[in-house]
């Protein structure tokens, strides 16, 4: 099927939404001496020189590059004051829904507002019908189908789904309650660029057969006192890929698993917009041994 016919909706309105430079806010950092090889950044602010800064020692990233300037055009020492400044391009996301979509609803509410510096151009659901799909429908983002359902007479295999996403240009695929394994056809053709919310405390109470509430109702009958969502990037399997945030809430004595689940679902709105600005601002790292750090706003060497 032309993935097209299928997308009758398509925005044009938020993937022209321009570059701007995201300015920081001051920090005190030691700058180290840059690698013979290091390119210097482009961006140029006033009389600030722009140097990279990249720890290549530390973390290998591809394709961040931090910026940092000194007044005085000399290399900064350690405890001086220095000004970050990133320019980076405004990202285009897909979200992935099987259900309600209330991740879903809060990550586009931010990017609405302007607290993200990316747009969500598509949905894409199993369900048809499903509240998420609903949303989009409502608010002009257009919707797909994937995997093909037995009863759809729609629906785009694999293959369809990775060109229509590159036809798209997206940049980053958030699945938000999305039941189905994602093929690896989309995983190679997005490698680390896929993430996905969990509401337990990876690796516990993952994997196969925990979504919904039976992910609570085993929270709660293991004792565990806490418990909280992940998010974490995905590989081929459920719930195994690197985890790259976590916030944790407490399990009350009295939980039922709907009690316990909303406490849940009200951090993962928070957790997974505040990880989604971070990716939009390309503030992920990756550690030597593959770990992903978020480094904070104010911070390149400070991590979340
Ligand atoms: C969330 O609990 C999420 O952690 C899990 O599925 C649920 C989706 O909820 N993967 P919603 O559709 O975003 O309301």
């Amino acid at each position: 099927m032309e993935a097209q016919q299928i997308l009758p909706r398509f925005c044009p309105k938020s993937s022209l939404a321009p570059s701007v430079t995201i300015v920081k806010q001051s920090f005190s950092l030691m700058c180290p001496p840059l690698p013979s090889s290091s390119s210097y950044a482009s961006v140029q602010s006033g009389a600030f020189r722009a140097i990279s800064i990249a720890r290549k020692e530390v973390c290998s990233s591809s394709w961040r590059r931090v910026c940092c300037s000194s007044s005085s055009g000399a290399e900064p020492k350690e405890g001086h004051e220095v000004r970050a400044q990133v320019t980076v391009r405004r990202k285009k996301l897909a979200v992935f829904v099987s259900g309600g979509g209330s991740n879903f609803k809060s990550i586009h509410e931010a990017s609405k507002r302007g607290s993200l510096h990316g747009d969500v151009l598509v949905l894409v659901t199993n369900k048809s019908e499903c509240g998420g799909a609903e949303y989009a429908r409502n608010n002009g983002i257009p919707v797909i189908l994937f995997p093909k359902a037995k009863d759809e007479s729609n629906g785009l295999s694999p293959s369809d789904v990775v060109d229509t996403l590159r036809k798209f240009e997206v940049d980053f695929i958030l699945l938000a309650g999305y039941l189905k394994l994602i093929p690896a056809e989309l995983i190679r053709a997005y490698e680390k660029s896929i993430l996905n919310i969990h509401p337990s405390l990876l690796p516990a109470f993952g994997g196969m057969g925990y979504y919904g509430m039976k992910v609570h109702k085993a929270v709660i009958a293991s004792g565990a006192r806490f418990s909280g969502p992940t998010i974490h990037f995905v590989d081929e399997h459920y719930d195994t890929g690197r985890i790259l945030a976590q916030r944790v809430v407490p399990v009350l004595a009295n939980d039922t698993a709907e009690e316990l689940a909303a406490r849940v679902l009200n951090e993962e709105h928070q957790l997974y917009v505040e990880v989604v600005e971070a990716v939009c601002e390309e503030r992920v790292v990756w550690r030597k041994d593959g770990v992903p750090l978020i480094q904070t706003k104010e911070n390149p060497n400070e991590f979340r």
